[in-house]
Parts: C-alpha cells; sequence; structure tokens
C-alpha cells in the first residue's frame, strides 16, 4: 500500500481537484475504510461555493463527499467490533477519497450482495428518512407526504415510508415527468406542484382529513402548504431548504390543527444522537436493502478523475436520483 491516496479536494476554486494525499489512519475507536464508491448530494454545492477562495470563500481545503460504501481495511483501539474485509457504508465527511476513516459506531454494514457504487447512494437517504420518520413517532398504517420526493433522499424516504407500513404515500415534484419515476418507487398519489395546488390536493387524497406525517425536503412555501394538508395531532418533520430557509406560515393552520413541527440536520447531530439514529435503523433497514425493498435511484455513475463532470451534473438539477463517484477508474 503506498502512503498516498487520490480524493476530491474543496477550497481551491469553484470545483472540486483530483489531488494526492496522505491516507489517514484509524485513531482510537475509528475504522479504516477502503472505499471503492461515494455519493453526491444536495449539501456538496453550497459547501463548494463558500469555499471557494475565487469567489470570496473562505479557501479553507477539505476533502469533499459524505457517503461511502466500501470495505474495513484497518481497525484502531476500541473498534474491535469489526474486522479488516467487511463490506460496509455509511455517511461521514470526506469521502470522495480513496481511504476513509470512521468512527466505528457510525458505520453501517453493507450486505455483501450489494455492489458499492449502489450501497453508496443509500447511507444519507436511509439516516435522513428514517431519522425523520422516527422523530415523528410515524406508526404502521399512517399516511406521508413527501414534499421533493423526486430528490435522491425523498426516493428513499418513499421506501423507507412504505417498508415500514405507511398506508399511503403522496409524492411531490414540480416536474410532470417525473410521475413515473415516484411511482416506480412507490408513490401512491403523485402531485405536480407547478400544475397542483398541494394543500387543495393532499386534502382531495386523504378525504379532506390529511396526512398523519410530512417529509418536507423543499421548505420555503412548501413547507406552509404542508400545514393545512396535515391531519389533526399530525407532524412536519422538515429535513430540506431546496427552495430557501424562509416561510411565511399561517400559524391558525398549526394551532387548530394541533401539529407538531420538527426540524432536523443529521450532519450537526451530536454522536449520542447519531448512535440511536443508527441504532434505529439497523434491525429493518438493512434486511429490507437485502431483500431488495429500498434501493437507491442512480442517475449516472462517473469516475473519481472526472470532478468537472460530477459537478456539472450536480449544478444542472437535471439529475433524476444519485450522481455516484465510482473510486476507481
Ligand atoms: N436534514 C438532513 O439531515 C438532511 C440530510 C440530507 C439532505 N438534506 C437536504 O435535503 C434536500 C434534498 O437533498 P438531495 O441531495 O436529496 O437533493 P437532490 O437530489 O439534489 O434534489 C434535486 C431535486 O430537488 C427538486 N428541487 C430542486 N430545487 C427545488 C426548489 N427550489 N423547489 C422545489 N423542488 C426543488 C428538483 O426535483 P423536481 O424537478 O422533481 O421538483 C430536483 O431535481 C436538500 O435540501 C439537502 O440539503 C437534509
Amino acid at each position: 500500500m503506498t502512503d498516498t491516496m487520490r480524493a476530491l479536494i474543496a477550497g481551491r476554486g469553484p470545483d472540486w481537484v483530483l489531488d494526492r494525499i496522505p491516507i489517514p489512519e484509524p485513531g482510537s475507536g475509528q475504522v479504516l475504510i477502503r472505499n471503492r464508491a461515494a455519493a453526491v448530494n444536495n449539501a456538496d454545492l453550497p459547501m463548494l461555493a463558500e469555499a471557494d477562495p475565487t469567489a470570496g470563500g473562505h479557501g479553507e481545503e477539505f476533502v469533499a463527499g459524505f457517503e461511502y460504501a466500501g470495505e474495513i481495511a484497518g481497525v484502531g483501539d476500541e473498534a474491535s467490533g469489526w474486522r479488516v474485509g467487511v463490506p460496509v457504508m455509511g455517511s461521514i465527511p470526506s469521502s470522495f477519497a480513496e481511504y476513509v476513516v470512521a468512527d466505528h459506531r457510525f458505520v453501517m454494514p453493507r450486505p455483501a450482495s450489494l455492489a458499492s457504487e449502489i450501497a453508496a447512494a443509500l447511507p444519507t437517504g436511509l439516516l435522513t428518512e428514517h431519522g425523520g420518520l422516527a422523530v415523528s413517532g410515524f406508526a404502521a398504517g399512517q399516511s406521508v407526504l413527501i414534499t421533493g420526493a423526486s430528490t435522491g433522499i425523498g426516493l428513499i424516504g418513499v421506501q423507507v415510508a412504505k417498508t415500514l407500513g405507511a398506508s399511503r404515500v403522496i409524492g411531490t415534484t414540480r416536474s410532470p415527468d417525473k410521475r413515473k419515476l415516484l411511482a416506480s418507487v412507490g408513490v401512491d398519489e403523485v402531485i405536480v406542484t407547478s400544475e397542483q395546488d398541494l394543500s387543495v390536493a393532499v386534502l382531495a387524497a386523504t378525504d379532506g382529513q390529511g396526512v398523519d406525517v410530512v417529509l418536507d425536503h423543499i421548505a420555503g412555501q412548501v413547507f406552509a402548504e404542508t400545514l393545512p394538508a396535515t391531519a389533526h395531532d399530525g407532524h412536519v418533520v422538515n429535513i430540506g431548504r431546496l427552495a430557501g430557509p424562509a416561510s411565511t406560515i399561517d400559524i391558525d393552520a398549526l394551532s387548530y390543527r394541533h401539529l407538531n413541527v420538527h426540524g432536523v440536520s443529521f450532519g450537526f447531530s451530536r454522536d449520542w444522537e447519531t448512535v440511536g439514529i443508527i441504532a434505529g435503523l439497523l434491525p429493518e433497514m438493512i434486511p429490507a436493502v437485502e431483500r431488495g425493498l429500498i434501493r437507491p435511484v442512480i442517475d449516472i455513475t462517473l469516475p473519481l478523475s472526472r470532478p468537472d463532470e460530477i459537478v456539472g451534473r450536480l449544478r444542472s438539477g437535471q439529475a433524476a436520483g444519485k450522481v455516484v463517484v465510482a473510486i476507481d477508474d
């Protein structure tokens, strides 16, 4: 094994730069993972822009990326639960690299039958969508509205909700041509927000009652529109803010219906919270992945050596599902 590895570095310009850097060593409680594939997330874009020194960014360099899949390559002290060679996946910073170091408690087993290039697109979606449903107290038999069901993580959220026994999943997109995609992952009722009024359409689809749980990936005024579309005592969980963080809400819609509003940002979770989120999902989600009930939708797989194409696809806004990065060319 050489001492250096290839990685995509942010903080040098508008795009990631492919470079060689030292292979990290696992410290106490950590494992070293030989990474085979990574996946791109929407949050990679603002982080890249904020670091760009040519456009007033902070210029602090870091290895980009949040999701990986590969196998254990080294085990530090106090991480003896893992063995070299075990297939794994997970969500951790600095994943656009040949090797990743992770807290052993945050690593998820990867079913051996699941190729790294598919598995890499799952961890953030599994953690976020399962975590969002858990925060809401979701129970089998309840109905779920997923705004931005066409997002990379929303497409996984639909399947997570179905696996956990959702009676009905309603999903939104702005794009009429994504109806089929949403239906293919299990959305029962697709609402196209560029053509339909979100609140009216959800109430029509639920006999005027509204849904029990909302997973909101969009925020902005879409968040406000979910409130009158939520059943009495229901839960609205904001996950993403693709339409911006500000929203003008009708507090009557919130209060008269006794709604519960939650915000989650799992990237900012404290370690003990992350441990609980992962422990909560493993028993049901990993067997469901093994049985093929949950699969990421992959838009395209591109090699690590083409950072311009990777970021270009993300910036295009045209990706249907996840952009995967194959680590080895
Ligand atoms: N809370 C957490 O812990 C957590 C974790 C991971 C991600 N997130 C957040 O979740 C969101 C989704 O992430 P992702 O990586 O899965 O996204 P993504 O795959 O990049 O989503 C892209 C899709 O979102 C829709 N979209 C984009 N801008 C929109 C807008 N202004 N209004 C409505 N729809 C819009 C478009 O679909 P259509 O054309 O079909 O409308 C687009 O194809 C992001 O905001 C991300 O930061 C949060």
